[in-house]
């Protein structure tokens, strides 16, 4: 060992590596890498041999029940899906040719957008091969076309944005030019102080039908009271309230008559819908417009026939069978009440497809889900920055596809590391 190195062995790997970065070419990421390995945060990718999104699947070789999946209703994997995936798969390939812009308007992508407006009560809607796509689209095609300053001057427009809106919302404010201003999460009356102190124009209003790190409801009502008031344009994202909320599914917003008072719904097809890609829908002119403007639409490509086809065949399914949103809140509603009979710190509200176990400690959380994982149960922690500081949570998903005994199988995991970690007593 030379004299060099023995002088660094004396410090933490966060420390050294600050101290020492001098020697390195990327010194953010060995602190970043060092200090995520010395907290014990640093993420750990299974390597999955099945379908993930199975309530069961073979992880590293064992038999492990799925608890992490957002294939709420099960759709992934239905026969009559893989087959209509099977069927575009066949005609159109494994890819779309390239923006639809320029060469990928197939007729079945033009069938997904007419089933998607018709989903959610919208008069149109335009599709991307990522729900990330449509969220680092829309504020830029809006509030910063690239049309010069038309029909708004760079950089005037105000959004508000929920302080717990996912990442994808925040990137796509970012690289808006618009100016973003936070407000507390659910806390109406922030909202309306703080929109109603500024004269700026436009003004937009961005929000979650279902936030699901907390298991519960945006306040879409309320919000879309303050946007009317305001005149400000309104977008939900509403990624994880597509297929689960409401009788056919429709999501929180035509569940809740308000298409008529939202400008934008935004949302996933690889949540509820068991497929892949994203979507904006809203009035026929905006949308026409996102097809010119919306550069993730324009200079990307688009999405493939064979998920088009697939996920047509899921909307089918999720709005002629209500008994699958109908098994996912009997399954949700069961978890909840027995955890929280069973002591633990449960977040959130019911009919929400996600179930929250507060355990605090960011470390504790990440030990809890790997403990689980020995147990062969997949159920990973959310902890900061996705949530605040020290309220580390596991999120528990609920698919309809999970059993009684698969649920049991969970709740027994779950109560025996609680009582040795001594979380319940
Ligand atoms: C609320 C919310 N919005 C947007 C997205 C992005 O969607 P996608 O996974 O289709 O990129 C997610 C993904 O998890 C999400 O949870």
């Amino acid at each position: 060992m030379t004299f060099f190195s023995k002088l660094q062995s004396l410090f933490s790997p966060v420390i050294r590596s600050l101290l020492f970065q001098e020697e390195k070419k990327f010194h953010n990421i060995s602190t970043l890498l060092a200090l995520l390995k010395q907290k014990d945060w640093m993420p750990e990718f299974h390597t999955i041999a099945t379908a993930g999104t199975e309530p069961e699947t073979i992880i590293e070789g064992k038999r492990v029940l799925m608890f992490a999946s957002n294939n709420y209703l099960g759709l992934s994997t239905r026969p009559e899906v893989i087959e209509a995936a099977s069927k575009a798969l066949r005609v159109h390939g494994i890819g779309p040719g390239g923006s639809r812009f320029l060469c990928g308007n197939i007729a079945l992508l033009e069938q997904l957008d007419r089933v998607t407006a018709d989903l959610v009560g919208m008069e149109d809607a335009i599709t991307f091969p990522a729900g990330y796509m449509a969220n680092t689209a829309i504020f830029k095609a809006l509030l910063d076309p690239f049309i010069g300053p038309f029909p708004h001057k760079k950089g005037a427009a105000e959004i508000y944005s929920d302080e717990y809106n996912h990442g994808t919302i925040v990137e796509g404010c970012r690289i808006s030019y618009a100016n973003k201003v936070s407000f507390m999460h659910n806390d109406m009356s922030d909202l309306q102080r703080k929109i109603s102190s500024s004269s700026a124009y436009p003004k937009m209003i961005v929000t979650e039908g279902v936030f699901t790190p907390e298991g519960h409801f945006g306040k879409v009502q309320e919000i879309a009271s303050i946007a009317e008031q305001h005149r400000a344009i309104l977008m939900i994202d509403d990624a994880h309230g597509i297929g689960v909320i409401g009788k056919n599914g429709e999501g929180t917003v035509a569940h809740l008559g308000l298409c008529d008072k939202v400008d934008i719904v935004m949302g996933s097809y690889d949540k509820a819908l068991g497929g892949m890609g994203g979507f904006l829908a809203g009035k026929k002119e905006v949308i026409e417009y996102l097809r010119v403007v919306a550069r993730p639409y324009v200079f990307s490509s688009a999405v493939s026939g064979v998920v088009a086809g697939g996920v047509i065949e899921a909307i089918r399914i999720c709005k002629q069978e209500p008994e699958l949103r109908e098994r996912l809140f009997q399954n949700s509603s069961y978890i909840r009440k027995e955890l929280h009979n069973a002591g633990f710190t449960i977040l959130g509200t019911p009919n929400v497809p996600v179930v929250c176990l507060l355990i605090g400690d960011e470390t504790r959380a990440v030990q809890f889900s790997r403990m689980l994982l020995k147990q062969n149960i997949y159920c990973p922690s959310f902890r900061w920055p996705a949530v605040p500081k020290g309220k580390s949570r596991l999120r528990i998903t609920l698919m309809a596809t999970h059993t009684k005994a698969h649920l049991d199988q969970l709740l027994e995991s779950l109560i025996t590391i609680g009582k040795q970690e001594k979380l319940i007593v």
